[in-house]
Parts: structure tokens; sequence; C-alpha cells
């Protein structure tokens, strides 16, 4: 008693030391205009910043004429002190935008690779999407080839402690399905091994659009055990589930997606078992700057006549 690994014990990924289990999942928010990242998204991820909290921002671009940041915008808007003490992860795409320099500053903390459905990278792996004969089409290997080849090349730039990768193998809408999810689940864990990547992180099979679901059936137990990094799951967590996942040894870490976007203070409300800010998906990828966006209260500002959620 007392032992229980939960949300709230800390955790040592690779050299980073998390204060809590609770991540900020990547959340594309169409708040940036013209590509380039507003000051608004400082208030945004300042807001969901707790010291030593892992954030991971959404996906910024390789170029531009794909969607994204604007990575030297973001040098002139740098993340306040508040947001430094947490864990930045920006989510790949931009890095081979990246000077050595920009490297040096952002690399201090890590990159993720996003494979997430309809995304380029994602395209290649499933096989309703990729219809190539060439060595990046066919089976399985062939078309992991590419998304691999590239956590080569970025594992070489800055090392595989500061990488880490969504992978959705399970996912299957935009019409990107697969016909053995855990088979290309499995041969890519196991091939982010060999390059000695920080975290996989990886959305839930049962991941669904029904708000009622509160059971994770263990559904990554195999890739978990494969992998030798740091496991995140994703996908319907509340808080009880979330704990039971970490506290079984299913999962290092939790990530949240709704609940963290309206509830900037999740993990203070974690811990103190109260009430959560219900989410508003009609202003999920709306464009204002406050509405939806850095507007969701926090716990002091909540007032009585908020429902239990
Ligand atoms: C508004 C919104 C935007 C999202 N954008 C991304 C994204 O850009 N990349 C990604 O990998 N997942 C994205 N996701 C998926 C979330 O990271 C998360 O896996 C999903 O919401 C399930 O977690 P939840 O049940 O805690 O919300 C998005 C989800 C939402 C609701």
């Amino acid at each position: 008693m007392g032992n229980e690994v939960s949300l709230l014990t800390p955790y040592k990924m690779g050299k980073f030391h998390l204060s809590h289990r609770i991540v900020l999942g990547p959340l594309t928010r169409s708040r940036s205009y013209g590509n380039i990242p507003q000051p608004h998204a400082i208030v945004y991820y300042s807001q969901r910043a707790s010291n030593g909290g892992l954030l991971i921002n959404e996906t910024t671009g390789v170029s531009d004429t794909a969607q994204g940041y604007d990575i030297n915008q973001m040098e002139q808007h740098p993340y306040p002190a508040q947001t430094r003490r947490s864990k930045m992860s920006l989510p790949l795409k931009v890095i081979l935008r990246l000077t050595v320099a920009q490297q040096e500053r952002y690399l201090k903390l890590s990159m993720t690779l996003d494979l997430l459905q309809g995304m380029p990278l994602k395209l290649f792996m499933k096989e309703s999407a990729n219809d190539r004969t060439d060595e990046y089409g066919g089976d399985l290997e062939n078309r992991c080839r590419f998304p691999l080849q590239l956590v080569e090349a970025v594992v070489n730039e800055i090392g595989g402690g500061r990488v880490g990768m969504r992978l959705t193998p399970f996912m299957d809408f935009m019409d990107c399905w697969e016909l053995d999810p855990e088979a290309l689940g499995l041969h890519m864990v196991q091939s982010l091994n060999k390059h000695g990547v920080l975290y996989c992180h990886m959305i839930e099979p049962r991941m669904s659009m029904d708000e009622a679901r509160r059971q994770t059936p263990h559904g990554l137990q195999n890739m978990r055990q494969a992998f030798n990094g740091t496991f995140i799951a994703s996908g319907g967590y509340d808080r009880d589930e979330g704990n039971k996942a970490v506290a079984e040894g299913y999962v290092d870490l939790v990530s949240y997606g709704r609940l963290f976007l309206a509830n900037l203070d999740l993990p203070k409300r974690f811990r103190l078992k109260v009430q959560l800010n219900k989410y508003d998906r009609s202003t999920f990828y709306t464009s204002d700057p406050v509405v939806g966006y850095t507007d969701y209260p926090f716990l002091e500002d909540c007032n009585e006549s908020m429902n239990e959620h």
C-alpha cells in the first residue's frame, strides 16, 4: 500500500526527469495564420505547462508547401520560462529545415515523428494507401522503409534519446487501413529499438469516437512488451483508466488529448480529483486565437454552476 505507481509518480524518460506521467498529446488546433505560429500559441502551451510535465506540440511542416509552423517565427516568440520548465516535444516534419544552431536550441527538448493517419509517412506504411511497386511498396518491410530511413536520419543528427514516434497502426480512417495492424506495429517498434528511440506513442486500437468509453482493453500490450523505450498510450483515457494502466505497468505514460485541451491544469485536477471542464468539439479546429483555445477556465476560475463531468 502506498507504493503503487500512478499518473502522479515521477518518471525518468531517458535523460528527461518527468514529475508526473500525464502527457499533452499532439493536437492540431489550426491557429497558425499563413502557417506561422502566433503569440497566442505561446499562451496556449504555457497554460498547459507544468513543472516537469511532457507537452507534445502540434506538428509543423518541412517545406513552404507543407502546412505547419515556421521555425523562424518560433525563434521570435520563444516560449516563456514556465513553458520551458516543461519538456516540449516538437512533432517532426520540421527537422529537415533546422540549422545546427536551431537544432541545438529545440532539440534540447525532443522531436516526435508523427505518423498520424493521412500524413505522408503513414501513406507509405498502410497497405490500402501504398500502391508502389518499387522497394517502398509491397510487403511490410518495404512499406515501412521510408519512415524508418527518416528515423535513422533524424537519429543520426540528434541521437535516439531525443526522438519519439507516434504510431497509429490500428486507425483506419482516411482510407488508411492495414489487414494486420499488429504486425505493422510490431515491425515498427522492433525497428525503433535498433535506433534507440526514446519513446513510442501509440493510439489504442479501440480509441473510438464514442465519448462514453472508459475501458481500455490493453490492445497495445504486445507492442508495449516489444519496445525497449518509454511507452505512451493515448485514446479515451480518463483519470482512473490512466492510473490503472500505469499501475499495471501497461504503459509508462498516458497522453491526453481532448481532456487536456479543455483542462489546461489537468495534472492538478487529477491530483485534487476535482471536476473537469467539458471540451467544445465545435472549436477544435476553428481559427479564433482565444475562443476554444486559450479561454478554458483554470480550476480557480470555475464557478459552482459548472457541471460535474
Ligand atoms: C482536435 C484534435 C487534434 C488532433 N491532432 C492530432 C495530430 O495532429 N496528430 C496526432 O498524432 N494526433 C492528433 N490528435 C489525436 C490526439 O493526440 C489523441 O490521440 C486523441 O484525441 C485520443 O486521445 P483522447 O481520447 O485523450 O482525446 C488530435 C485529436 C484532437 C481531438
